[in-house]
C-alpha cells in the first residue's frame, strides 16, 4: 500500500512500537488516528508529529470499555475523512503459572488481544468494502504460533488473532481488502516486566529493538505481505512447531524448567 495521504487508525499508539510505528507511518505522508488509554501521552505523541509536518489526531478510548471501543472507528473516520488502513498494536500480557493465573487478567488478554481486534475489524470493514480496497494490520507473536509455557492466556490471545487473520484474509479474497499477521519475537518495550527480562537472559532469549519491528511493519504494508514471522531462528522454529510439535516440546523442556522460577516471581 501506498501510505501518502492514506488514513490510518493505529491502536497501542502511545507504546514502544506504536509510538514509533505512528511517527514512521506520518513521515511517509499517512493521517493517523493515534488511539491509546494515555490520553497526555497521545497529545505529546500528535504534537511531535504535527511539529514534524504530519497530520494525527489523538482518540484516547479504553479499547477494553465497549462504550469507548464502539466509537473508536467512527471518530477517526470522521476526523481523517475516510480509512485505509487498521493497525492493531495495543496488546497485554502476563507471565506466570497458569494454575494461578489472574481470571480478569486473563479476561483482559484475551478481549484487549483478540475480541479487540476482531470488533475494529467489524466497525471498519464496511467501509474498506465500500471502498474496494485497504488493509487490516494485526501485530501477533512467535507465541501466536509456538505455545509457550508461562505464557499460556498470552499465547492462547495471539493464536486467536493468527487464526482470525487467516480466516478473515480467505473471507476478503477479491474484495481489494487485504490482511497482514505480523508476527514480532520478543521485543524490548515496557510490555515486559522485569521478571521477564531476567528470563530472557536467562534463557538467551532473543530481543529486538522496537524501531527495527517497525521497520519491518512498515516493509510488510508497503508490500502487501500477508504473514510475517520476524527473526531468525524463530521463523524457522515456527515452521517446525507446525509440523513436528513433538520435537518442540522435548527442545522447549530444559528451557521451561529456567523460566517456572522467574514466572513464579512475576506472583510477587
Ligand atoms: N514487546 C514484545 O516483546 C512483543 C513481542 C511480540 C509481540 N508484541 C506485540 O506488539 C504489540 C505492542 O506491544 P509493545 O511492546 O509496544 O507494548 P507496550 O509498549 O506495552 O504498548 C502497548 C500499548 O497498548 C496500550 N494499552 C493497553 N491496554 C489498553 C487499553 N485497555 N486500551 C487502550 N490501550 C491500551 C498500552 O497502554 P498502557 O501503557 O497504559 O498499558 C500501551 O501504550 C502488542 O500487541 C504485543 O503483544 C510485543
Amino acid at each position: 500500500m501506498k501510505l501518502e495521504g492514506k488514513s490510518v487508525i493505529l491502536t497501542g499508539a502511545a507504546g514502544g512500537i506504536g509510538a514509533m510505528l505512528a511517527e514512521a507511518l506520518a513521515a511517509r505522508g499517512a493521517r493517523v488516528a493515534l488511539v491509546d488509554r494515555n490520553a497526555g501521552a497521545l497529545e505529546e505523541i500528535q504534537e511531535r508529529l504535527m511539529n514534524r509536518g504530519g497530520q494525527a489526531l489523538a482518540i484516547p478510548a479504553d479499547l477494553l470499555d465497549p462504550a469507548q471501543l464502539a466509537t473508536v472507528v467512527e471518530q477517526a473516520r470522521l476526523g481523517l475523512g475516510g480509512i485505509d488502513l487498521l493497525i492493531n498494536v495495543a496488546g497485554l500480557l502476563s507471565f506466570r503459572p497458569f494454575a494461578e493465573e489472574d481470571p480478569a487478567l486473563l479476561e483482559r488478554i484475551v478481549q484487549l488481544n483478540l475480541i479487540t481486534p476482531m470488533l475494529l475489524a467489524r466497525q471498519a470493514l464496511p467501509h474498506l468494502l465500500k471502498a474496494g480496497s485497504g488493509r487490516i494490520v494485526n501485530v501477533g507473536s512467535t507465541f501466536g504460533s509456538i505455545g509457550f509455557a508461562w505464557f499460556s492466556a498470552y499465547s492462547a490471545s495471539k493464536f486467536g488473532l493468527r487464526g482470525f487473520s487467516e480466516a478473515l484474509r480467505r473471507e476478503l479474497d477479491g474484495t481489494g481488502v487485504g490482511v497482514t499477521y505480523i508476527a514480532p519475537r520478543a521485543v524490548r518495550t515496557k510490555l515486559n516486566t522485569g521478571a521477564i527480562y531476567r528470563m530472557a537472559e536467562a534463557v538467551k532469549m532473543n530481543m529486538d529493538e522496537p524501531d527495527w519491528v517497525v521497520a519491518q511493519i512498515m516493509a510488510a504494508i508497503d508490500r502487501d505481505a500477508k504473514d510475517v514471522y520476524l527473526g531468525f531462528p524463530e521463523k524457522l522454529f515456527v515452521r517446525i512447531n507446525a509440523l513436528l510439535p513433538r520435537l518442540v516440546d522435548s527442545a522447549l523442556r530444559q528451557q521451561n524448567r529456567v523460566m517456572a522460577a522467574f514466572a513464579r516471581e512475576s506472583l510477587r
